[in-house]
């Protein structure tokens, strides 16, 4: 692999500390990072080597719910002597010479920094500075090598400010240069969808309005919104998870085939199903839980909600008139993101009268806790007595002896970003057609309905699905268990 500098904005950040660096240190660890490739890091705060070394063992060292395990010292130093650090204000022209000036050193200790990824791990209104003065330095062409660009959730706040930002980005890059992150896309359990759905054709063949009978897509934690207060306050549930990870979740779940294992075929897919979702403002339910309007830094009068539940419609032929229900939340009684398929019941079941001769087969993609793919059957209680037992069959990571290990997110997306592989990162226009079904859903937003933490959110939620008839599942811990 050829080697490369990997410029981060914003390296002493919230998002660099959870996932980059950890990232960063298993790859170094796995061998995945090139002998000679690079991490130049960038942030105001004025800090020496030293300094800097210290910050990079303190944030590897720090729990971590996302990265476990030991530190080991040959890859710390490893990582250690790849890392640089040079502090300056993103608006200032003048710090963009000295980044410039810091690259051609690295050059001449033999780094190829003509190939080299900007990741902006930093605020949206530093985009343009960021913009503006890497052209004018020249620093966002293509000599000699590739420039890319790992731009990070929120690609905007509407469709117009995407729109906008969009059209900024194509102003100083080509679309194949700007990798948009959603690190739902670099799971491996999302990405396992794909295979499962189009390499068992024993599956393909049902999953459509003939024996679909509805889709329930659940992200729902039991813990509240912590020290993340500022931002989530200003955004809410269903632009922070609904709008990106919950719309890609049943876009990989109900796209058709692609004509092959292409980025582009991919995206196209998965485009055509944002685009034919029916934004239905009429059945989102919008909640808080109680208490929220004392944590830190939010409103004491906000009215953001912690919550929501809607219902939508897939305007294609495979899905017509199967209904979507989609809900996600804070402080609920479980941790669990899950995609649901409910097959219909059909009439003529032999065992129909019989105990639990109704249940509906599922197919579950649970992409956490419990990773895996099962299927919701019925078997027949053993003993005597005429009854059916609903059990699971199911493929899991955990329990798989294949499965060694599941890679992080993060570092299957910046694997992918150096192979120039777009096909897990979202196009402009899948991002704008996620906005475009979201927009008209905020319009006449109101007040949240208030829950109880612990409980599965406003009854008002329960309510969208009553009206059809259905419930809410109840997310079953019984499967993938070690
Ligand atoms: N945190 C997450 O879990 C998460 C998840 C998904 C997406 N994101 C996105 O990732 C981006 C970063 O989020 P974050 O939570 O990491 O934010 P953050 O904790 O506030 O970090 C911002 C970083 O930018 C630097 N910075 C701010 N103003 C600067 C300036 N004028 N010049 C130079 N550096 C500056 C900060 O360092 P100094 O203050 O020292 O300059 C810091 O390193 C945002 O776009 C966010 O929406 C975050």
């Amino acid at each position: 692999m050829d080697s490369f500098a990997l410029i981060i904005f914003g390296i002493t950040g919230n998002l660099v500390q959870k996932y980059l660096l950890q990232a960063l240190y298993d790859m170094a660890e796995k061998g995945l990072l090139p002998p000679k490739m690079s991490i130049v890091g960038i942030a105001r705060k004025v800090m020496n080597k030293k300094d800097f070394k210290k910050y990079l063992y303190d944030v590897l060292h720090m729990e971590n719910i996302h990265h476990r395990h030991p530190i080991k010292q040959n890859i710390f130093n490893d990582m250690a002597n790849r890392l640089h650090y040079i502090d300056g204000h993103l608006d200032d022209p003048q710090f963009y010479k000295r980044l410039n000036k810091f690259l051609d050193t690295l050059t001449k200790k033999g780094i190829n920094c003509s190939n080299r990824i900007y990741y902006l791990a930093t605020y949206p209104d530093l985009y343009s500075h960021v913009f503006e003065n890497l052209q004018k330095m020249g620093m966002n062409r293509q000599k000699n090598g590739y420039v890319r660009l790992m731009i990070e959730k929120p690609i905007g706040n509407d469709l117009k400010s995407a729109q906008s930002l969009n059209k900024l980005l194509l102003g100083y890059f080509s679309e194949d240069q700007i990798y948009r992150l959603d690190h739902y896309l670099g799971k491996e359990t999302i990405q396992n969808i794909l295979t499962f759905r189009f390499s068992n054709d024993i599956f393909e063949p049902l999953i459509n309005r003939d024996y679909i009978d509805h889709i329930q897509i659940s992200a729902t934690e039991d813990f509240g919104i912590g020290a993340r207060g500022g931002y989530y306050d200003m955004v809410g549930a269903l632009k922070d998870v609904g709008q990106n990870h919950q719309l890609q979740m049943l876009a990989f779940s109900t796209m058709n085939a692609p004509s092959e294992f292409s980025n582009e075929a991919i995206t196209a897919q998965r485009l055509k199903i944002l685009q034919n979702l029916k934004p239905l403002p009429q059945k989102v339910v919008f909640g808080q839980y109680e208490g929220y309007t004392k944590e830190d830094n939010v409103s004491p009068k906000s009215q953001t909600e912690t919550f929501y539940a809607l219902k939508t419609y897939l305007e294609n032929d495979r899905f017509k008139g199967v209904p979507v229900y989609i809900r996600a939340g804070k402080k609920l009684k479980q941790t669990v993101t899950e995609i649901s398929l409910v097959f219909k019941n059909p009439q003529n079941r032999l065992f129909k009268h019989i105990t639990g001769g109704t249940e509906a087969n599922i197919l579950i993609y649970r992409i956490t806790p419990n990773e895996g793919i099962v299927l919701k059957i019925a078997t027949k209680g053993p003993g005597h007595q005429a009854k059916l037992d609903s059990e699971y069959m199911q493929f899991c990571y955990k329990l798989d002896p294949h499965s060694h290990y599941i890679p992080d997110p993060y570092e299957r997306l910046i694997t992918d970003t150096i192979r120039g592989d777009q096909t897990f990162f979202n196009s402009a226009e899948e991002v704008e057609a996620q906005w475009a079904f979201i927009d008209p859903l905020v319009v006449k937003k109101g007040h949240p309905h208030i829950y109880k933490p612990g409980s599965w959110g406003p009854k008002e939620a329960d309510d969208l699905l009553k009206a059809d008839g259905r419930v809410w599942l109840e997310p079953s811990m019984d499967f993938c268990r070690i």
